[in-house]
């Protein structure tokens, strides 16, 4: 069986309770001879900072890119808000990103059927969703320069330049394309190109793309898509969109399906792929055993799709993670009555899948 070697990066806060439940779907798949993943643990974020000063160090950002895959948690700590942007830990998963060069985000939004209901939005809005953000990310005003802080005429600034290159466009839309062709060939662009020179030229490079394919292509400004994600989002297949306007869309999408507790994603240059959680590091639930691993779980099983080619171990695991939520299990996100704790839920979760694979 090929052997994989992964990086994993328990991160912040909740990060690395959530961890504990994925590595026991790992150990399990090892010792079931199903799979040979041998895994290696290393800081980034305020665990980092904690223990090297750094948000991220170079061997581990090296020891990364020679993975053949990464799993992270999640980065953010209070303890470090105040330190300069270099020295803040949303700079180490910021450096990954880069220094991999992850261009593509995959966000799928999709909703369980037996959680319907705990969506804030009406049940026939959101029943059977199934939509995927494909967000640029290490470009846009994210990685654009200048930036920094400067004085003019004796006030002080903050400045940033939001800047895409016709080739940053193309790489992030060709992908675009391929999943569109996959799934059902429609596709909404992002932009806000009746303000911005960076968006007219994501616009005109994206119809330039799509010209001679067999796509449904929408273009929609940013704030309209706020609008409409909200309003119709069944509307959507796949949406394209830049790293700043994807960041803020995916946090509204997420709130469709019930919890961003739930929603993985994946991060992918041409040659390897980063997966972990939409959601953040939640300072005000960690250590307390309540946070809902499967964002998490579901990062593995986009690991698996992905990255190590075992698409039915993918399966695998989401299959069982709609077999516990059907049975009526949630974590507290869902339900803050009745819930079970992130232990009972990685469990079941593992059970689900022992009876599975026999
Ligand atoms: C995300 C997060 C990050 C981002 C932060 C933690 C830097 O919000 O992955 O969506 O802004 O990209
Ligand atoms: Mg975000």
């Amino acid at each position: 069986m090929i052997k994989n070697n992964i990086l994993i990066f328990p991160g912040d806060e909740v990060g690395p309770e959530i961890t504990t439940e994925t590595i026991k779907i790992i150990d399990f798949l090892n010792e079931s001879k199903i799979t040979n993943i041998s895994y290696e643990f290393a800081h980034v974020g305020g665990a980092a900072l904690d223990n090297y000063n750094v948000p991220i160090r170079q061997e581990d950002l090296d020891k990364a890119k020679n993975s053949d895959a990464v799993l992270l948690a999640s980065v953010g700590t209070p303890k470090y808000d105040n330190n300069k942007r270099e020295q803040k830990p949303e700079f180490g998963l910021l450096a990954l990103r880069k220094h991999l060069d992850l261009y593509i985000n995959v966000r799928p939004i999709f909703v369980f059927n037996s959680l319907t209901s705990h969506s804030s939005l009406k049940s026939e809005i959101i029943s059977d969703l199934d939509i995927v953000i494909i967000r640029e990310l290490i470009g846009d005003v994210y990685f654009g320069e200048p930036r920094g802080f400067k004085d003019i005429n004796g006030d002080r600034v903050g400045y940033n330049t939001m800047l895409y290159s016709e080739s940053e466009v193309k790489r992030i839309t060709k992908f675009a394309i391929d999943v569109a062709l996959s799934r059902k060939k429609q596709i909404t662009s992002i932009d806000k190109a009746n303000v911005l020179e960076c968006s007219q030229l994501w616009r005109q490079t994206v119809d330039r793309m799509m010209n001679n394919e067999e796509i449904e292509l929408q273009h929609m400004y940013v704030d309209n898509a706020a609008m409409q994600i909200i309003k119709n989002p069944k509307q959507f297949d796949v949406i394209l969109t830049p790293n700043l306007f994807g960041d803020i869309i995916s946090d509204a999408a997420s709130m469709l399906t019930g919890s961003i507790g739930l929603l993985p994603s994946a991060s992918l240059s041409n040659s390897t792929g980063m997966f972990e959680p939409i959601h953040g590091s939640a300072p005000d639930i960690a250590g307390e055993g309540i946070v809902n691993p499967v964002a998490m779980i579901l990062s593995l099983a986009m690991m698996f799709e992905y990255t190590l080619n075992r698409p039915e171990l993918s399966n695998l695991i989401k299959n069982s993670v709609n077999l516990v939520l059907d049975d009526g299990y949630v974590t507290k996100d869902l339900s803050p009555k009745e819930f079970i704790k992130t232990s009972d839920m990685g469990n079941k979760i593992l059970e689900k899948i022992k009876i599975n694979v026999k």
